[in-house]
């Protein structure tokens, strides 16, 4: 919403919600305390903030002056109840739809923003509907729901909103679907602002994750073959990316997917294949997370397999827990697997990362700082600056790709290390000679040893 005040100044764009201090986060003067990190994020706002782009928990009053609503809320996957582990939970989209019922005047272009499961539109029609016959019905108001699914992926969400691969717009409505084609118009080009029905337009969304995620999940079984066999993993990327059929991008292997949609829209395509009693297809795609799920266990148990089976009282300094680099976002990040496997098998971890907050990571992992688990003795803090690493460490595991890490004084940092040490690099960023030269076991992902 931010990059659409940005590109229309004749936009007013009212971001709400009815919980004050994630308002008041937004409003806050000093743009480094914004509640999310992302590369660009505060140039945006302070350009715009104020002006035409305002964060408010007047939540009445802006649906009563909008003339287009974004409902843009968390759609979690359900954990009760009918679906529950697999189907996404709609409450806070209904309740959304309920609260434009309610106060919108005269017609409302409402756009369902959130990832949601194929034929949300029609509920929240539903709802819209309702409130022109209800009891507190006013019969000024119209209403017309349009999908219009994000595609930006965190780290890079600026980038990705100024120049997107392609914008969906699904309705049925037209003359409403254009309105949303001119804004989007302002600063992305024609050709790339497709025009779908609504049930395409929400389909697409989840399809275009899950073959993402299965790329991520393919590159990431091969990865194991690769250690197996004496194969590189990077030479295979480079082998199949060449074909233009193929293509270079998502690739990368590493200790498995996370961030809040892949794993939530696969279930939810399980689901939904299920729910059309689709199975083999439900099967197919549920694969991609059972493989997710096992390079993160196999990753835990070599680390513990090259201690011989016992890491419990070994000092493991973790390098990023944030699902990926360029954010702060731990949701679905590999790092709270794995690091739980390592204090449940008794090790002390040393955790840093350049953006993620301690607190966090303490809701995360569900033990407190400095906490000692009571059943293995294993426990973690973090640590703020590698210098401040303490000596005769026994392991360090590259978790995020954190540019950071790249440079780091490696040299220094390996002499603090208890030999037989081994450093665990599963995102291949460190550069091997380094290593070599500190006789220190290295282990890469997709490469044998
Ligand atoms: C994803 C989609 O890319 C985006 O289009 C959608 O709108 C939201 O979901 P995001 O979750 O922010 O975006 O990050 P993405 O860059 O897709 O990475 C997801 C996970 O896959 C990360 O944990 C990342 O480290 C991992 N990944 C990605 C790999 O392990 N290898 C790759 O080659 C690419």
């Amino acid at each position: 919403m931010a990059v659409i005040s940005d590109n229309c100044p004749d936009i007013d764009v009212t971001l709400v919600d009815k919980d004050k201090n994630k308002i008041d986060a937004w409003n806050n003067k000093d743009l480094s305390k914004l509640p999310i990190f992302e590369p660009g994020l505060k140039e945006v706002i302070s350009r715009n903030r104020g002006k035409n782009l305002f964060f408010s928990c007047e939540i009445k009053q802006s649906i009563q002056e909008a003339d287009m609503v974004f409902i843009s809320v968390n759609t979690p996957t359900k954990i009760k109840g009918l679906g529950a582990g697999y189907a996404s939970d709609l409450k806070w989209v209904e309740s959304s739809a309920r609260l434009v019922a309610e106060y919108s005047e005269g017609h409302t272009i409402v756009v369902e923003k959130s990832t949601v499961p194929v034929r949300t539109a029609e509920l929240i029609q539903e709802i819209l509907g309702e409130s022109k016959t209800g009891i507190n019905s006013k019969n000024n108001k119209t209403f017309s729901v349009i999908s219009s699914p994000e595609f930006l992926a965190e780290g890079t969400a600026i980038k990705d909103l100024e120049n997107p691969d392609r914008v969906l717009i699904g309705g049925s409505d037209k003359v409403s679907m254009n309105l949303l084609k001119e804004i989007y118009s302002r600063w992305i080009c024609n050709e790339k602002i497709l025009l779908t029905n609504v049930w395409s337009s929400e389909l697409s969304k989840l399809i275009a994750n899950a073959f993402l995620a299965q790329r991520v999940s393919s590159i990431n079984s091969i990865s194991a073959l690769c250690e197996s066999t004496g194969a590189n993993i990077h030479e295979v990327v480079k082998a199949i990316g060449s074909d233009k059929r193929i293509g270079a991008k998502f690739l990368s292997p590493g200790p498995g997917f996370g961030g809040s949609c892949f794993k939530k829209d696969i279930l939810n395509l399980v689901y939904l294949c299920r729910y059309y009693k689709l199975e083999e297809t439900a099967n197919y795609w549920e694969q991609v997370l059972f493989i997710n799920y096992w390079q993160k266990k196999r990753i835990s148990s070599l680390i513990i397999e090259k201690f011989f089976g016992t890491v419990s009282n070994k000092k493991i300094l973790i390098l990023g827990f944030s699902f990926k680099c360029n954010t702060n976002d731990t949701r679905e990040s590999p790092a709270i697997s794995i690091s739980k496997d390592l204090i449940d098998n008794g090790a002390q971890l040393f955790i840093n990362d350049p953006k993620v907050q301690k607190e966090q990571i303490e809701i995360e992992l569900e033990i407190k700082e400095f906490e000692v688990d009571e059943l293995s003795l294993g426990s973690w803090n973090f640590i703020n600056d590698l210098d401040n690493v303490p000596r005769n460490i026994d392991a360090i595991i590259v978790l995020t790709e954190w540019k950071e890490y790249i440079g780091i004084n490696w040299e220094k940092l390996c002499s603090k290390m208890r030999r037989p040490a081994w450093i665990f690099d599963t995102r291949n960023i460190i550069p091997k000679e380094v290593i070599k030269e500190s006789n220190i076991n290295y282990w890469q992902v997709g490469k044998s040893l």
